[in-house]
């Protein structure tokens, strides 16, 4: 089998979706369900098409592009990520996965193999959790993760149903059918940029990832009482904004003195209500994200900042109210996955280094259900969710070129 992966053809296309943004380039921004995200899906689907592969969606819009292998009954090799994007996000998170996973099928097709398993390339829907609030809706439904009956109560922050944004973007099927059968994969490999600065500092190549972190995510709702800038005394104050100012602090606090680096916690929103210069602020609503490669630790954060809105809520008589959108297990990548891309690297003698990723992927979930691994290719500086990420092309066409091979192997 002679590989080759259309580095021109990869890198127009990866170009070509970039242009499908609600953002001014090289800012993309690309969220679920606007017409935007439907245009690209669009394009997508029609790349797959052309590719002769049988796409079929789900009623999430997770999508699915098959290339048949020669046994039916096989489990699946599958691969895949996402290309909904951030506000204010970059041009390679996800969409290497996605992009690179359809090229590294072309070059399969154009080198003459023919896979015994069918090769599947999936496009999750929402990976980002910036329309409901939490990430992964589709690898958490196809997964069983996430229950259809809780999918439907998730909502916008203006309270619109997911279920109302799905039907209305057109996908109005049973969302009880999502979840895919017992023994689906055979494996499921999802190739992505590192989103870290490791694999540029280590002058490595490529990444195989064991162990995807543990992701957990808060909303916290500060009330205190508003009123006029200057009438009001200082005494007499009881201002959400600086309680939410006291919280973040301690947020972060809590990560730092965890005693690991792979403890992290971010504060990400900060809506303030009324939000006028002279008016004491009445409300706040803040979006906390805390994540480790460590149950445990990650928990104690969890709980310190739980002890913590108590204390600054009867400090500052203020109500503290936090809603849990997600507590997420860490996964493990599954060894036979792992070594078959270690295998894939040396065959192409390209070096590599075993990794932990502390971004979470759309393979934490499928984990639950599949063996997988991921495949990392670094980015400069480790930039991630910023519109200045990058990833250079030879590093992206390494990592096509790995994932195709590695596809090859797991679908003999
Ligand atoms: C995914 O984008 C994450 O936030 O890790
Ligand atoms: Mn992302
Ligand atoms: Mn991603």
């Amino acid at each position: 089998m002679s590989l080759t992966i259309d580095r021109d053809r990869l890198l127009s296309e990866i170009d070509e979706l970039a242009s499908f943004s609600d953002a001014e380039a090289p800012a993309v921004t690309r969220i679920v369900f606007t017409p935007t995200d439907l245009k690209a899906r669009a394009w997508v689907k029609g790349r797959c098409e052309n590719a002769g592969l049988t796409v079929r969606q789900d009623a999430i819009g997770n999508t699915f592009a098959r290339w048949n292998g020669s046994d039916p009954a096989a489990p699946v090799v599958g691969t895949g990520s996402h290309i909904d994007a951030i506000p204010n996000a970059g041009k390679f998170d996800g969409v290497v996965g996605v992009m690179g996973g359809l090229e590294a099928i072309r070059g399969l097709q154009q080198s003459g193999f023919r896979p015994r398993h069918s090769i599947e390339l999936v496009i999750f829907t929402s990976e980002e959790p910036t329309r409901f609030g939490i990430g992964c809706l589709g690898s958490r439904l196809l997964s069983g993760s996430l229950s259809p009956e809780a999918a439907r109560k998730l909502t916008e922050n203006d309270g619109v149903t997911l279920d109302e944004v799905r039907r209305a973007a057109g996908f109005g099927s049973d969302l009880e059918r999502v979840k895919l059968p017992g023994g689906y994969y055979e494996a499921f490999i999802e190739l992505h940029i590192e989103q870290g600065p490791l694999l540029e500092r280590q002058e490595t190549p490529l990444g195989i990832v064991t162990k995807i972190a543990a992701p957990a995510s808060l909303r916290i709702l500060i009330e205190g009482s508003g009123g006029h800038a200057g009438g009001v005394l200082m005494p007499d104050r009881r201002d959400a904004l600086c309680a939410a100012a006291e919280l973040i602090l301690a947020i972060e606090s809590a990560a730092r003195t965890s005693g690991a680096l792979d403890t992290v916690a971010t504060v990400g929103i900060c809506e303030v209500f009324p939000g006028a210069v002279n008016s004491i602020p009445s409300r706040v609503r803040l979006s906390v994200d805390v994540r480790d490669t460590d149950l445990q630790r990650r928990d104690i954060v969890m709980r310190a900042i739980e002890t913590t809105c108590d204390l600054i809520s009867a400090k500052r008589q203020v109500s503290v109210h936090g809603e849990l959108l997600n507590a997420d297990a860490p996964a493990d990548c599954a060894p036979a996955v792992v070594e078959a891309l270690s295998q894939s690297c040396r065959k192409h003698e390209l070096n590599s280094i075993p990794m932990v990723s502390r971004a979470y992927h759309d393979s934490l979930f499928i984990a639950r259900i599949a063996p997988v691994a991921m495949l990392f290719i670094p980015c400069r500086n480790g930039y991630s969710h910023r519109p200045d990420e990058y990833a250079a092309p030879e590093d992206i066409v390494r990592g096509t070129l790995v994932l195709a091979e590695t596809l090859a192997v797991l679908s003999s």
